[in-house]
This record gives C-alpha cells, structure tokens and sequence, in this order.
C-alpha cells in the first residue's frame, strides 16, 4: 500500500469514525421548563389530553373511561454507552374531583414510544394493559400519583399513595402520599385529590442508580428535603437508548379532572426550578349540567326550604304578635282586686274571641260564649265592654270586684273580671237558655231556634225570682245596690227556666266614665223611670219603676213601648183596668191558661210600680210579699181604679203607693 493511499484510507477511517461518531446519538443535555403549556410547548397529546385556553395541560376531565397522554415530542437520550443517564424533573399537578370519590391517577411516563402498547385505564392510568402487565417489551419507567386502591389485583398499600412503576402498574416501590417537615422531620399526609397544585421532583442518578421521588403542596415554600421515596432502581433493563418523557392518566368508573400545570426537565443536572407564582389557573370546577331531575329536585329543595323559611317567619311573627296581645300589663291596682282573670285565659277560653262564640251584641258591648280551663271547662259567658274612659275604671272595677262577692240564687253569678286597655271583660255564668225577652217576644239573639212560648207558671216564677233578686240587691247587702237597668233582656234563663238578673251594676261604668259637665242618663227607654229624666240619678225607686215594665210585660207579652204603634204598655194596661177589664191585657198566646186572680195581681202591681211619683211605688219587698200572696190587698180598691178612670195618665202619676195598698183583690176580681 502506498503512502498516499495509507493516508487516504487513514482520511476515510477518520471520517468515517467522524461520521460514525456524528451518528452515535449525542449525549447533549435536554433541558426544557413550561410555566404552563400555552406558548410553542412541544408536546405530543392523545387520548382525552389537550393544552387549556388558560395554559393548564388536562390529561382528563372527569369523565368517566378516559385516558390521556402527553409526551415531549422529541426524543431523550436515556442512554449513553450502555449507561443510563441522569436525569431530573419538576412537575406541579392538580387532580381536581367533583363528587365524593375520584380517579384514577396520573403518572410521569419515560416510555421507549409514545404510543403505549396495550394500555387500557381505570386502573392501568393508561401504561398497561391487563394482558402485559409487567412484559419486559414494554419498556416504561413510571412515577404513579395514584387515588384509587385498586382491589388487591395491583398490590396497592392505600388510595392515596405514590409509587415507582417498572413495565407494569404493580409498583416496585409505594409509599402514601406524604412529605417530611425540614424542620422537626413529620410525616405529612398529602391528599392527591384535593384539588391543590401539588409540585413533585423525580431525581435519578444514573452512575449511582438510586431514584429519589419527592412530593409537596405547592403551598410549602421550599422543597422538603427528606425524600418521599429514595431507593435504588436499576433502569438498565427498561431504558433503550431513546426515550420520550410525558404524562398518562387515566379515569375508569371513579374519575377526576388531571391537570399538569408547570413542567421542567432535564438530564445531566438539576432541573430548574418551577416559578409557581406563574401556575396557569385550573378551571373552575364545572358545576356538572343539571339533568331534569336533578334540576327538579333542586327547585323543589328550594321551593320547600322557602316555603319553611317562610312559613317559621309567618309562625315566628303570629307568635311574637299574640305574646305581646296576650301580655299583660297590669296596672297596680288591679293586683289589690280579687276575682281577677288573665287576659289569656279569657282569650283561650273565647278562641281568641272568634265571632263563632259570640252569644250576642248590645248597648254594653258583645257576649262570648267561652270555656274556662282552670275550672275543668265549665261555660262561661264574656262580656267584653269598650269604656270610653278609663278615669271611672278603676272605681268601677273595685265595684264589680265587691260584686262579684254578692251571691244570690236570682243573679247571675260574676265569676271575675279583667282588665285589658280600654276594655273591661266580665266573666258570668253562662245561662243556657238565653234571654226572658228572646223568650217573650221570640225575636233576640239568642238561643237560636225561636224558643217555646212561657207558660204562666213559668213567668210567675221568673218574676218572683227577679223579684227576690232585686230585693237582694237593694236590701240584702251591706250596701244599697241598684241595678240601673232592669229589662227582660237582662233577665236569664237557666237550664231550669229559673230567672237570673244580670248585669248589675253595670251602667254604674258609663257614669263613672261620663263626662262630669253633662249628666248622661244611663237606661233603656220604656223601662226608665221619669223621675231619672229629671235629675239622673238612680234608685231603689227606679229599679222598681222598671220591674214595673217586667211585671206588665211578661203578663201581656208586649214590650213597654210598642216597637210599631209606639203604645206605651203602662197606660194601654191601665186603660184596660179602668174599663174594669185587667185582664184582658193578659197575653192571647196564653189563651186563657192562666190564673186569673195572679193575673189581676201582677198586672195592678205593674201599674202600682209604674206610678210617676218614686214614693208611690211599692219596695221590692213589698212587691214581693205581693207576689208571695203574703200580703193581701186592700177591698176597695175599684173604687180607686173607676177615680182613676177620670183622671188622665199624668194624674194617674200621683196615685201613691198607700192609696193602691188600699186596693184588694178581691175587688179586682170583680174587674172583668
Ligand atoms: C371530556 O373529554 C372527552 C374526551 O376528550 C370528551 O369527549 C368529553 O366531551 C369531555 N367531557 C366534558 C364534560 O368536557
Ligand atoms: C410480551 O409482549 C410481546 C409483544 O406484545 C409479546 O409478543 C409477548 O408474548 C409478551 N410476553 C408475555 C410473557 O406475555
Ligand atoms: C404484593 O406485595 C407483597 C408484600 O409487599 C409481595 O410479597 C407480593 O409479591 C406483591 N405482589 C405482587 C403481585 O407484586
Ligand atoms: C407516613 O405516615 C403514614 C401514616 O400517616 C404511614 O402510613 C407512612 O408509612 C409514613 N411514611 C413514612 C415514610 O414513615
Ligand atoms: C436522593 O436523596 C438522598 C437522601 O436525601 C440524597 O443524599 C441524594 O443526593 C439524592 N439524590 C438525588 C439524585 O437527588
């Protein structure tokens, strides 16, 4: 061989070592870092992975069976001369679950291709598949964030751990999720599903072949120290010369959205450093579209707690509102009077004094029927009185309170009384069978149905016993007692048709409340005694002038001052006894079953209690020994009654009481 060519050949062979050495593929560190994938990341994407507007690489959202990869497009030299390389990266990851439970995890992939062979998801996270599950022509090397523990099939410690994966999902090494404190060395649990950027470091020192995995919220400032994981891992086997680096994850039944959100990577050094003030946001959690049941459900959740809501507001407020109507405000008098009701108890008793149990409604104020609870419910009857003035309250409530001492078998018992603002309740006996003038003239209010005409006894009786009653008030108590308002409506009936006087005393409130200037005479008209017109003020006299009206009416059955002809009864009844013809004013309805002489009786005693003069009219004592037949009268009285017949009605006024006493009734009946 000639020199020229030895040197030509040794040309060759150092151009073609040069060549061959240019072929050899250059062991020239790749070093890359994406603060987010937005701008020219040269990435390879497939399955469910796709770059975010916002620059956050989703592997997958939370569909469920997805699988998704991501791998840096070129390929890295892992290894040099049979050598695997060093190598070192930083991710931040976040894995976003919506619901309870999530999956299935996410994994940093150095895999000899791009396309994973067989990789299926669920629990696999896209590396493998069930049919080559650790195949050592798979040639992957992988760092699992995994979320699910998969059941027993894979070898998993818990749900939440990390693990170092060779050619199969059954890792190699795993260890719970979890970071050492720098400082006093805990072990702090990391929840890979909590949707908080998590930051991993994966470091491998290739001549020394041990992996260090490392793992932190991306809230802790500095990398921990210690290692999650530190081990030898000998990548000889699984590494070929050219590998790809990248991402899989995968959901399966369970599934949560798999963001990687930073990257850097490098080989023959350390990597750099993530700037994770710079983090692309992950998007909001996307409220799941509401299907039209959840929807339902959703504005019937609402329209019920609304419905609550509103209804404990209503309740809250109608309770507040009848606390501060039932409160009492007690004036301090009204303590030293005994016989008081509280105002709630009354206003229970009454149903809140519903218009259902009102029992009437007259010049005094309305009537409730109610049913006392102290008592064991016993049937009252309330009285409720508006006062035009409570200056004469307090006087009249230390009246009715003395009243309500008084106890008579002919009045209506007052049980108590009560104070509430202007109004006076008064609690009575509640008398079953109403009123004598629903009964007499069937009209009124109550009871009801159009009660059963009174027989003569029955009237007798009433009238004796309103009689006793009045006697009672007038004589029978340390002090005078006038009524003020004797009429047949204040006559009650109870259950044995017996007579009860109600309402003494009453119209004493409208005098204590009257105005002092003007004298407001108090009584009902046809019942009112003419001396009471003059100088207004009440008597034993007047009460009888206006039993007088009783008397006549209950025998005639007419009312004082006929309500259509406008006849006053007095001189209609004593016309009657003029003509010699008392009797005849006796109520038709009765047709003719009555007692005659009693007729004669109650009639001229009407007359003689209506005289005009107050000192003409008989006691009610003496009125009621009449009644009695106690006291007889005198003969010759017709010839009285036939003077009478001369002199009109205003003479008839001045007929005394002792001129009549001289009347008998023997003469009387003699009158027809
Ligand atoms: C989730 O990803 C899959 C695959 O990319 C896609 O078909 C599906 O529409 C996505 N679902 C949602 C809710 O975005
Ligand atoms: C491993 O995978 C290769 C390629 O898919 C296949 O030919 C081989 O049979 C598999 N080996 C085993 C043990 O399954
Ligand atoms: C599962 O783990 C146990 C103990 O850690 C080990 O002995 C066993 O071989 C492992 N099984 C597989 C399939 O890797
Ligand atoms: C960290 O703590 C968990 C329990 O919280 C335990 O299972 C795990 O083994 C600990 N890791 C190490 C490395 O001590
Ligand atoms: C791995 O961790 C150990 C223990 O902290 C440390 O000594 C070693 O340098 C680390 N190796 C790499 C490649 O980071």
């Amino acid at each position: 061989m000639s020199p020229a060519s030895s040197m030509a050949l040794l040309g060759t062979v150092t151009v073609l070592s040069l060549l061959a050495h240019c072929l050899v593929p250059s062991s020239a560190a790749v070093d890359f870092i994406y603060n987010g994938f937005q701008h020219a990341a040269d990435l390879s994407l497939d399955g469910s992975a796709s770059v975010l507007r916002g620059g956050a690489l989703q592997l997958t959202n939370d569909s469920t069976n997805l699988m998704g990869h991501a791998f840096f497009t070129p390929p890295v030299p892992m290894l040099v001369n049979k050598a695997v390389v060093s190598f070192s990266t930083a991710f931040v990851f976040d894995i976003v679950t919506v619901g309870r439970g999530g999956g299935h995890g996410l994994a940093f992939v150095v895999a000899a291709s791009k396309v994973l062979p067989g990789a299926t998801a669920e629990q696999y996270l896209g590396l493998v598949g069930k049919g080559n599950l650790g195949n050592s022509s798979n040639h992957f090397f992988a760092v699992e964030f995994d979320t699910v523990q998969a059941n027993g099939l894979l070898n998993e410690t818990n749900g939440n751990h990390v693990g170092v994966d060779l050619n199969s999902v059954v890792s190699t090494l795993s260890e719970p999720a979890g970071y050492f404190t720098d400082d006093d060395g805990r072990n702090v649990s990391v929840p890979l599903e909590s949707a908080q950027p998590i930051q991993a470091w994966v470091d491998y020192d290739g001549s020394a072949g041990v992996l260090n995995v490392t793992i932190a919220p991306a809230s802790v400032p500095t990398r921990p120290h210690r290692p999650l994981i530190s081990h030898a891992v000998d990548l000889t086997t699984i590494f070929k010369q050219d590998m790809y680096v990248g991402f899989s994850a995968a959901t399966g039944k369970l599934a949560s959205s798999h963001y990687i959100l930073a990257w850097s990577f490098r080989t023959d050094g350390a990597t750099q450093a993530i700037d994770l003030s710079r983090l692309p946001k992950v998007p909001k959690t996307p409220a799941p579209p509401p299907s039209v049941s959840t929807f339902i459900t959703i504005v019937a959740l609402s329209c019920a707690i609304t419905l609550v809501v509103v209804v404990v507001a209503i309740g809250v407020v109608l309770w507040l509102r009848r606390r501060a109507e039932l409160a009492e405000t007690l004036e301090e008098w009204e303590l030293d009077h005994p016989h008081r009701f509280p105002y709630k108890e009354l206003y229970k008793a009454t149903k809140g004094f519903r218009n259902s149990e009102l029992l009437g409604a007259g010049g005094f104020g309305q009537v409730y029927r109610g049913v006392l609870r102290r008592s064991g419910g016993d049937t009252v009857a309330i009285k409720r009185i508006s006062s035009n003035g409570t200056q004469g309250m307090r006087e009249f409530v230390a009246e009715i309170a003395c009243l309500g001492r008084m106890r008579h078998r002919n009045l209506v018992e007052l049980r108590g009384w009560c104070k509430r603002g202007q109004d006076l309740l008064l609690v009575y006996d509640f008398m079953p069978n109403g009123s004598l003038d629903a009964h007499l003239f069937g009209a009124g209010a109550s009871p009801s149905p159009a009660p059963a005409l009174l027989t003569w006894e029955q009237r007798m009786r009433i009238l004796r016993g309103v009689a006793s009653g009045l006697v009672y008030l007038h004589e029978g108590w340390e002090q005078v007692v006038v009524h003020r308002d004797v009429k047949a409506s204040n006559v009650l009936l109870g259950a044995d048709m017996s007579a009860r006087l109600g309402d003494f005393g009453l119209a004493r409130l409208y005098e204590h409340g009257a105005d002092p200037g003007t004298t407001r005479v108090v009584g009902t008209p046809g019942y009112m005694a003419p001396e009471l017109t003059v100088t207004g003020k009440a008597t034993t006299a007047s009460d009888v002038f206006a039993f007088g009206g009783l008397l006549l009416e209950a025998a005639s059955g007419r009312r004082p001052i006929d309500p259509v002809s406008g006849v006053n009864l007095v001189r209609w009844v004593r016309d009657h006894g003029v003509k010699g013809d008392l009797v005849r004013a006796v109520d038709e309805r009765l047709d003719g079953w009555y007692d005659k002489e009693e007729a004669r009786l109650v009639l001229w005693l009407g007359l003689a209690c209506s005289q005009w003069q107050p000192e003409a009219r008989p006691s009610m004592r003496q009125v009621c020994q009449y009644l009695d037949g106690e006291e007889v009268m005198q003969e010759d009285a017709v010839l009285l009654l036939s003077d009478v017949d001369s002199i009109d009605f205003g003479s008839f006024k001045s007929l005394t009481w002792s001129s009549c006493a001289t009347m008998s009734a023997g003469s009387l009946r003699g009158g027809r």
